[in-house]
């Protein structure tokens, strides 16, 4: 499945993005965190939705802008995490807020929409999506298996 999502750019849209989801979905069994980057509005919590209806969670998935965390139990009892840390400034409010303890609890999966201002404390294997607009009816998904680490400079939040 890493392989199909590493060979190029994949184009989707509303028509087809449970073909999409159901992929992800594939890798989490190796991925314990995922993270969502891309502008706002570019999808991100509707692929995480759909995400989760493969995991058999019957509840609406709202954005939690506001919460920054939703939690939600899969058909076959895992816990997951959904952050959205937009409005999380720093890493040590992240902390101040309790909020690592949920990184790594074993047997959970955490999606993270706008990780990059926690990018030091996530371990290194994480699976990391870039939603990128195209036009009103699709987006473009790269999927990048990285050390995240490495990669957080590059990660530019929007203000
Ligand atoms: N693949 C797609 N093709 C067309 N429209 C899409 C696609 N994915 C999402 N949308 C639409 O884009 C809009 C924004 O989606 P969404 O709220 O998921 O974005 P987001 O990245 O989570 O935004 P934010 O940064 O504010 O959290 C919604 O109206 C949604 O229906
Ligand atoms: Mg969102």
């Amino acid at each position: 499945m890493a392989e199909v999502l590493h060979m190029q750019p994949i184009s989707y849209g509303m028509h087809n993005i449970d073909e999409i989801a159901k992929k992800i979905r594939g890798l989490v069994g190796q991925y314990p965190i995922i993270t969502f980057t891309g502008s706002l509005g570019a999808g991100k919590t509707t692929l995480i939705g759909r995400i989760l209806v493969h995991y058999g969670v019957q509840e609406p998935v709202t954005s939690p802008t506001f919460t920054y965390l939703q939690q939600y139990t899969t058909a076959d009892g895992k816990i997951v995490y959904h952050f959205d840390l937009y409005r999380i400034d720093s890493v040590d409010a992240f902390l101040a807020a309790g909020f690592d303890e949920y990184l790594h609890q074993p047997g959970s999966i955490v999606f993270i929409e706008w990780p990059e201002v926690i990018m030091p404390l996530i371990a290194d294997s994480v699976c990391h999506i870039n939603l990128e607009y195209c036009d009103e009816g699709s987006r473009l998904l790269r999927y990048n298996e990285v050390p995240a680490r490495k990669k957080a400079d590059s990660f530019v939040k929007k203000s």
